[in-house]
């Protein structure tokens, strides 16, 4: 039988170490007006020494479960998305499903770096849309800070941590309306950490296990693929861009988002923007958005909104919901 989706309850982490980029400047060639203005990010949260993944997106879960009036035992599935797992294995979702002392449903991390909260809310939705699932708990958690060379001021300034969670539940009123996925690996060299476990697992064990990127074209890539993408939402709804009230992007550099609202013609008061508070924030950056927005009171039930987010693969998403 199929279902509705609604988004229940919605919860949010961030480490309580705040980098500014005029720390930054301290030990990297490097200036706060360059970040910001090449960026839009001020400061990013860094977790601490003992402080993981799985840390950050049990305090986000758990909020969501509170916010949605839930309790643990009320969810039906996990899936996390994230790049920075606290094991090589189990899972963080298994992590995360014995801290909150649930025991049987399916748990499973999914990875799609940038993109992978719009990949574990597709993966949710097409269970609870389908009966196979009733509560779904999905969670964007990421130490991204764990993975940067502090060396490289062309990689290191961009990026942050944090968790970010959703509550997915089967419903009888309208909730998401479609959610598109993809991915072209064609361009896994412009943004990677190129070494793993199975190519060079010494230096996974030296910590020098770093995130690349060739900024410039990720980021002409980035626009266009997203422009794309936001089009593609539109068109398989049959709506016009005037019937959206919110874009939730990811942030990974405000230029990327103004250039996405000026393709859906919105105006940045309809955007919602952390880039500046949370730096890039990989897979929770979506999550943590849309909860910073929601209890700030600007997303209101009845809203429509675009998640879209893009990321190295390249893979990215959209997904239009109605609150
Ligand atoms: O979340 C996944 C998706 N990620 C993205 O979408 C990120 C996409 N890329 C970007 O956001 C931008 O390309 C960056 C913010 C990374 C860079 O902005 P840019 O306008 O493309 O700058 P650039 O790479 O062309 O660098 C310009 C200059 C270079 O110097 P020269 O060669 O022109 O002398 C860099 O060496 O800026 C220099 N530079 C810096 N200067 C001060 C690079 N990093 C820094 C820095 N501080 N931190």
């Amino acid at each position: 039988m199929s279902h509705s989706v609604r988004i229940t309850g919605t919860g949010s982490y961030l480490p309580k170490k705040v980098l500014t980029n005029k720390d930054l400047e301290k030990f990297l060639d490097t200036t706060e007006e360059w970040i910001f203005s090449r960026s839009g990010i001020r400061q990013r949260h860094i977790a601490a020494e003992g402080e993981f993944t799985s840390d950050l997106a049990e305090v986000a879960s758990r909020e969501a479960l509170k916010s949605a009036g839930r309790q643990a035992s009320d969810v039906d599935l996990i899936v996390v998305a994230t790049t920075t797992a606290d094991q090589v294995f189990p899972s963080t979702a298994c992590l995360l499903q014995n801290r909150l002392d649930i025991h049987g449903c399916p748990a499973f991390d999914v990875q799609a770096v940038c993109a992978g909260f719009l990949y574990a809310l597709d993966v949710a939705y097409r269970y609870v849309v389908t009966g196979a699932s009733r509560c779904a708990l999905v969670v964007g958690a990421e130490t991204f800070s764990r993975i940067l060379n502090w060396e490289d001021r062309s990689t290191c300034v961009l990026f942050g941590d944090g968790a970010g969670a959703m509550l997915l539940e089967a419903a009888d009123t309208p909730g998401i309306l479609s959610s598109h996925i993809h991915a072209d690996g064609a361009f896994k060299d412009l943004l990677c950490v190129p070494v793993g476990v199975s190519t060079a697992y010494q230096e996974l064990l030296d910590g020098r296990a770093y995130t690349e990127m060739q900024g410039k074209e990720v980021f002409r890539w980035a626009v266009s693929t997203l422009g794309d993408a936001v089009i593609e939402i539109l068109e398989s709804n049959g709506i016009h861009q005037s019937e959206i009230d919110w874009l939730v992007p990811h942030q990974a550099n405000i230029r990327i988002i103004n250039a996405i609202a000026k393709r859906l013609e919105l105006s940045m008061d309809q955007v919602v923007v952390t880039i500046d508070q949370h730096g890039n924030t990989s897979a929770a950056s979506v999550p943590l958005a849309f909860d910073v927005a929601v209890k700030d009171g600007r997303i209101k039930s009845g809203d429509k909104i675009i998640f879209e987010a893009f990321g190295g693969g390249f893979t990215w998403g959209s997904m239009l919901v109605q609150i």
